[in-house]
């Protein structure tokens, strides 16, 4: 029996767990501490009404004989399928049916896509970077390369055509910076992937926090991109279903490859996969209902109103940052020369705030620092209020 070695080359533990790992450690030895968590993007508010009715519906459905279901259809079931369709018909995107597959969120789907391709793959990443996308390619022992994003290019790094890519990941608006790509800089990225025939992971799972009608909410807003993108989205933060877990991939037809990869995405789905249990894709219906839709936005409002907590309470003690305008992170300065895990402990030993180190995220996070809008108003504001003390207290 031979093991996977590609494993010796990833880190000990994924980001998050380190950081929870760390935090556990502390409340150990501080057990009166009362920590406000601003690290992991995990949402607080519970669930729209409308999403919770349907949870209801749905399992009272599954309690009666005439109404049970066992198996899952193909991709998902069709009133999902229907309804996310409808969404994106929304943006102007015209969809297929049968390009919609329904998956248990984006980060699954973004590493088990890569089922499709040989292992001998370029892959470029922005840096910094949610680490699922370089460490699922690293487990499968894939050459990673870099484009910088740094605050030179604003943290939205352009395509160089002198660099040759086979597989690019890119995240609108950005986790972690914040930074969203407009139709016009998207336009350039699809343009490169065309002429290197190169396919484009697109994880658009902050897309409903976009406020600047020039950032496109799908990719496929972007003309000529449903020839080379594969565009993942999720519930989680958009509707809450961090615990839930609901999301969607979808894989154009269209797309210019050596093999059918539509085809082969859902060879691979009905092979490794038995779909996402019913009542979850009713509670995912209810989301694009237009009661739903209303529901979530309000919890939407509530977390982009913690984003402007946020922000003044950084302008205030003279910090620079980046994001939170069209997402749910603030990507900020580490203050004083500190490094990202230096800050990290700084913040959590004096403020008892948790958030996540920039270095986390590769090397050009150095320096920098990940804050998230996901708390409730109160925690945000006492949270300003403590590193504001912290820092000019
Ligand atoms: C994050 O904090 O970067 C995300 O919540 C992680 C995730 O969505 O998996």
């Amino acid at each position: 029996m031979k093991i996977n070695q590609n494993y010796a080359n990833v880190k000990k533990s994924y980001l998050f767990i380190e950081i929870a790992h760390r935090l556990r450690e502390y409340v150990a030895a501080h057990p009166e501490a009362d920590i406000i968590k601003m690290g992991i993007g995990d949402v607080t508010l519970p669930l729209a009404p409308a999403v919770v009715e349907a949870m209801h519906r749905a399992a009272d459905e599954m309690g009666r004989i005439e109404t049970f279901r066992g198996y899952v259809d193909d991709n998902g079931y069709d009133f999902l399928i229907n309804a996310i369709k409808n969404y994106y018909a929304g943006f102007g995107v015209d969809l297929d049916y049968w390009e919609i597959f329904i998956s248990d969120g984006a980060k699954s789907d973004l590493g088990n896509i890569l089922d499709l391709f040989d292992a001998d793959n370029t892959v470029l990443v922005t840096d910094p970077v949610y680490p699922v996308y370089v460490d699922t390619n690293v487990m499968a022992g894939r050459r990673v390369i870099f484009a910088d994003a740094t605050e030179e290019n604003n943290f939205l790094p352009l395509p160089d055509p002198s660099v040759k890519a086979d597989i690019i990941y890119l995240c609108s608006p950005n986790n972690p910076t914040g930074a969203a790509y407009t139709r016009a800089q998207l336009k350039q990225w699809v343009d490169y992937a065309k002429a290197q025939n190169a396919v484009i992971l697109f994880d658009s799972a902050y897309e409903a926090f976009i406020t600047d009608p020039d950032v496109p909410h799908s990719a496929y807003e972007v003309e000529g991109a449903c020839d080379c993108v594969i565009e993942f989205c999720s519930l989680s933060k958009t509707a809450g279903f961090t615990g839930t877990r609901c999301g969607y991939t979808v894989v154009p037809k269209t797309l210019k490859a050596e093999g059918d990869l539509n085809g082969m995405w859902l060879r691979r789905q009905t092979t490794k996969f038995n779909g996402v249990a019913y009542v979850i894709q009713r509670a995912a219906e209810a989301v694009f209902t237009p009661e739903g839709q209303r529901q979530i936005k309000e919890n939407i409002a509530y977390y982009q109103e913690n984003a402007k907590l946020l922000m003044s309470g950084l302008d205030r003690c003279g910090i620079k940052y980046f994001g939170g305008k069209n997402s749910p992170y603030i990507w900020l300065k580490c203050p004083d020369g500190l490094g990202s895990w230096e800050f990290f402990d700084r913040l959590l030993s004096e403020a008892n705030v948790v958030g996540t180190p920039g270095e986390g995220f590769g090397k050009n996070g150095r320096g920098y620092f990940r804050l998230t809008s996901f708390s409730t108003h109160e925690k945000t504001a006492e949270a300003s209020e403590r590193i504001y003390k912290m820092l000019r207290g």
